[in-house]
């Protein structure tokens, strides 16, 4: 037995002494990658470049900081300490597409003169007063090319030493935060200002044109009272070829949705696209033929109004350009269809038309013209199966959808009783049988007896 416990208890040992290297070679292999990591800096006379960290104390010489590879999303400025205050360049990279943003403001006592963040993934220039603290040493800051969507002129009017600042290559929400961009006296230091660009809603136009549209809309938008619309520049597209190639034209929509209006507003901005008037109490759609300001505008939406009559619009050159023209639930009994034919011909950029939910008048004068033009309409005509006659109380077609009715049906005479022309059409012809009745007994009298009819014998 004691024998075999020796063995046993050298085996422990063993295994004991075994574990303890495992252990010893883990830690100074960590040990060897701190080792390594503080090599991740190379210095070159003032210059330190770093991979990956911030080295913890540059020595006196280093003058530039260049830190590749920043592997977290946040960075604290204050781990720029004391031992960064001869640092005159700093420089931070990381993964651009990473999002970063800075967790503090920068700290009081560093001597920083060019700060580079370009290419860093960062999402915003935060916390406010970021840089207040360099306000006396900063000369050069580049924040292109991050993610930055916005910009407050309090972010940089606090650097009075600011000489250049660069920050094209990011996404700008190009919106009401930017325009003071267009004060040229608060942008002389952004160097770089003419080729920023719009993110994702005007993608890729540049920042400064785009937000002069904004203000040019905000000016001519009917959004004061009564008439309360608001006013969107929905995209910007290039101007035609041959002009210059940087000339954008501003697509605009004019949203007037239920705002209680018994007009159309008098006024639009300049370049119209798009108006929606859906949802009012408008009954009048004179403005669209009459008022030059509607000239330009392609879509427009009525819906929900109470329109009785589009008779207005005839001979209007609007109908010959627009695009949409929805007219849903409204009071529309009959249009002028040939008008309104004559229009819409000549219309190539015609893509829908709305006339359903309306109370039609089906009878023989009307229906079978309007069936024309459903079917000749129909590949624009987005809601043909609500277009349906009026809903009447004992009348066959009330509520059927007006391009299946059979035209004889509709044109058919009225059952029961006859009518006037039908008591016209059989009094001429008792007339007719009367005077050839007459003719034959005249005719027979005067054969048989010789006669004359008693008018003939009194002519002179
Ligand atoms: C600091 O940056 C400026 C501008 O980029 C450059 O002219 C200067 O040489 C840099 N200083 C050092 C020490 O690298
Ligand atoms: C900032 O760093 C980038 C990349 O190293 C460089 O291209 C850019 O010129 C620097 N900006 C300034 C102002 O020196
Ligand atoms: C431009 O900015 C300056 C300085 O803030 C201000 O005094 C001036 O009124 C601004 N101009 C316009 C047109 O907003
Ligand atoms: C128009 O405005 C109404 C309410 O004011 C809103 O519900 C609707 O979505 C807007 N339409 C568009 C196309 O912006
Ligand atoms: C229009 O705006 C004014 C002021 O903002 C408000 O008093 C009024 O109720 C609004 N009218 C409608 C129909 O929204
Ligand atoms: C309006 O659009 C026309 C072309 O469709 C363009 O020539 C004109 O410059 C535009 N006006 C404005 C103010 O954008
Ligand atoms: C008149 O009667 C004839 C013969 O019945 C018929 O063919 C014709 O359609 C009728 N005309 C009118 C206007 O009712």
């Amino acid at each position: 037995m004691v024998q075999q416990t020796a063995p046993l208890w050298r085996q422990n040992a063993q295994l004991f002494f075994f574990a303890l290297l495992l252990a010893l070679q883990a830690s100074s292999s960590r040990l060897a990658e701190v080792a390594e990591e503080e090599q991740h800096c190379v210095q070159d006379g003032p210059r330190l470049t770093c991979n990956g960290l911030l080295p913890a104390a540059p020595n006196n010489e280093v003058l530039d900081v260049r830190v590749n590879d920043w592997p977290e999303i946040i960075f604290d400025p204050r781990s720029l300490t004391q031992t960064y205050k001869n640092v005159k360049n700093l420089t931070i990279q990381g993964d651009p597409n990473t999002m970063r943003r800075f967790t503090h403001a920068f700290p009081a006592g560093l001597g920083l003169q060019v700060l580079n963040i370009s290419r860093l993934g960062l999402v915003a220039l935060e916390p406010p007063g970021l840089f207040d603290n360099l306000a006396n040493t900063l000369v050069v800051l580049d924040a292109s090319h991050n993610q930055l969507h916005q910009l407050a002129a309090a972010t940089l009017s606090q650097l009075t030493y600011l000489k250049a600042a660069y920050f094209e290559g990011n996404p700008w929400k190009c919106g009401a935060e930017l325009s003071w961009l267009l004060n040229a006296s608060l942008t002389s230091r952004l160097l770089d200002l003419a080729s920023w660009e719009c993110g994702p809603a005007y993608q890729g136009k540049s920042v400064l044109p785009v937000l002069q549209m904004q203000r040019t809309l905000l000016s001519q938008c009917p959004s004061r009272p009564p008439y309360n619309c608001s006013c969107i520049l929905t995209n910007v597209v290039p101007g035609m070829s041959g002009v210059d190639p940087g000339f954008l034209i501003p697509v605009i929509t004019v949203n007037c949705t239920a705002r209680g209006l018994y007009r159309a507003p008098p006024y639009l901005p300049v370049n119209t696209t798009t108006l929606i008037l859906s949802k009012n109490m408008i009954s009048d759609v004179r403005p669209l033929a009459m008022n030059p300001h509607y000239r330009q505008v392609k879509d427009i939406f009525l819906d929900n109004n109470q329109i009785r009559s589009i008779a207005t619009l005839e001979g209007a050159e609007w109908l010959t350009t627009c695009r949409v023209f929805s007219l849903r639930n409204n009071y529309l009994s009959q249009i002028p269809v040939y008008a309104i034919d004559n229009g819409l011909g000549k219309n190539k950029n015609l893509a829908q038309l709305y006339l359903g939910n309306n109370p039609w008048v089906c009878d023989c004068m009307f229906t079978p013209g309007f069936q024309d033009l459903l079917a000749k309409y129909q590949s624009v005509i987005k809601d043909a199966n609500d277009i349906r006659c009026a809903l009447r109380e004992a009348d066959e077609n009330s509520f059927q959808p007006i391009r299946h009715l059979s035209r004889s049906l509709l044109c058919q005479e009225p059952k029961g009783g006859l009518s006037g022309l039908d008591i016209l059409n059989v009094s001429l012809a008792l007339c007719i049988l009367l005077v050839l009745g007459k003719l034959a007994y005249d005719y027979w009298s005067f054969k048989t007896s010789g006669r004359l009819p008693w008018l003939v014998a009194k002519m002179p």
